[in-house]
């Protein structure tokens, strides 16, 4: 009898959680109102079901309860009662998947007046491509890919020289705009997914997949990826803008094209020496870093990295900060590298130079620190190397103290907090994993033992 009434319960409590619980979708942004319909669809069709299933098994559970002198019929065959059956439960199973099926008709065939653009994902983050003028894509090939042609795009190939890129996680997509979205990994599995579009992908290495929507709603909506793809994956995130089509067509032009970034010249180590004159200061004159100044060491950072972070302090990316001092101060700094030409050419210089390890600054538990890098190594290398195609700078060989501060001041939102800074934002979910200072400490501590270039001896044959 209890189970009975328990059954019962179960259902009334489902119903009520169902329509009175404040979970439904996100508010749906484009023209695929159909996928909607057909999970509601679902949920009539498996809720009919759940309810007429448990109220009929608690009818069953009372009236043939154990009562004395009543002896069970024992009927193991009912043929009648079989052929209702199977016809009922196909009729719902077909209706709940028919309707998909023409939805998924719709899914597969992209309209002829549909525009395209490139999603390329890889660990952690998303970047877009636009085929430009002729319409069409450049060939791209994941072993072309190099920091001066992240996309991987073919130089050889006509097609791709005009093909606008977009080197960050936002795109933006002009408003009710049939678009065709190819997608496209450098690594592992990804899944593209901007929940309020109802339409998802995955991204499959080696594969070019497409989906395709309408943008149906102006706003800002947020680019998941849902496909498990490694440690990073949670942070895997990146921003759909849908706006009127003059704004996209403004942003848009504003962007690189494939074929000027790749006209640009070679960055020159020999001019960035000369720039660098200013820094020597504070960075001392071979690079070396000078704690009593707050100010790190730069020789041996990696290029890009260094490149990026002179943008960032000179949009107020970095360093703009209340409370982050050392940074306002940088920020004065950065804003005398007058271009792009001059950021890269500084970078390269300091690249290149050379100057003894620091002296280690920080202690800590060696062992502990071992264990807690474990996490860190996934971005930025078992020596602490830093590897560009991750966007994690070197770590070892750099200063100690500097690495403390930073840690710090991701953890207290000093740093990785504004809007633009996605790298930083990403840092700082990682630097919340070291619960607290001793952590810190024995993590840096552990970093002082790295070699970022380790020497390697001859294989014995
Ligand atoms: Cu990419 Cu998960």
């Amino acid at each position: 009898m209890a189970i009975a009434v328990v059954l019962v319960l179960l259902v009334i409590g489902s119903l009520i959680f169902h329509f009175a619980s404040p979970w439904w979708f996100t508010p749906i942004a484009s023209n695929w109102s159909t996928m909607d319909d057909t999970v509601i669809l679902t949920f009539w069709v498996t809720g009919v079901v759940f309810i007429a299933v448990n109220l009929f098994l608690a009818w069953v559970v009372w009236k043939y309860r154990h009562r004395k002198g009543h002896k069970a019929k024992y009927d193991p065959e009912n043929k009648k009662l079989e052929w209702w059956l199977t016809i009922v439960t196909s009729i719902g199973v077909a209706a709940m998947l028919a309707p998909g099926l023409f939805v998924w008709g719709k899914f597969v065939n992209v309209p002829e007046d549909a525009a395209i653009v490139e999603v390329v994902g890889q660990q952690w983050h998303w970047n877009f491509r636009f085929p430009g003028d002729d319409g069409e894509f450049g060939h791209s090939d994941a072993t072309l890919i190099t920091p001066e042609n992240p996309f991987g795009l073919d130089p050889d190939d006509p097609r791709g020289s005009d093909d606008v890129l977009v080197a960050s996680p936002e795109l933006r997509l002009p408003v009710d705009q049939p678009v065709k979205v190819l997608l496209r990994s450098k690594d592992v599995l990804h899944n593209f997914t901007v929940t309020q579009f109802r339409v998802k992908m995955d991204l499959v290495p080696g594969m070019i997949t497409h989906m395709w929507l309408t943008p149906t709603v102006p706003g800002s909506y947020e680019i998941l990826c849902e496909e498990l793809c490694g440690m990073g994956h949670f942070a895997m995130r990146g921003r759909v803008v849908v706006t009127p089509r003059e704004e996209f067509e403004t942003w848009l032009a504003a962007l690189p094209t494939f074929g000027a970034t790749q006209a640009l010249a070679a960055a020159d180590p020999a001019a960035g020496a000369g720039l660098y004159a200013v820094c020597t200061a504070c960075h001392g004159a071979s690079g070396e870093g000078n704690p009593a100044l707050n100010a790190p060491r730069l020789a041996g950072q990696q290029a890009w990295y260094i490149r990026r972070q002179l943008d960032a302090f000179r949009d107020g990316r970095r360093g703009a900060k209340e409370g982050d001092v050392y940074g306002a101060q940088m920020r004065a700094f950065a804003a005398m590298v007058q271009d792009d030409t001059s950021a890269r050419n500084l970078a390269a210089h300091l690249e290149g130079l050379a100057a003894p390890q620091p002296q280690a600054t920080v202690a800590g538990d060696v062992d502990r620190g071992r264990r807690l890098y474990a996490n860190c190594a996934n971005c930025h290398g078992h020596q602490g190397e830093g590897i560009w195609a991750l966007n994690a700078p070197r770590l070892a060989h750099m200063s100690d103290w500097y690495l403390v501060r930073q840690l710090q001041n991701f953890q207290h939102g000093v740093r990785g907090t504004d809007a633009g800074d996605y790298y930083g934002w990403q840092m700082a979910t990682f630097a919340d994993a070291l619960k607290d200072e001793r952590s810190i400490n024995d993590v840096v501590a552990y970093i002082n033992t790295l070699d970022p270039e380790p020497v390697r001896t001859a294989r014995k044959d």
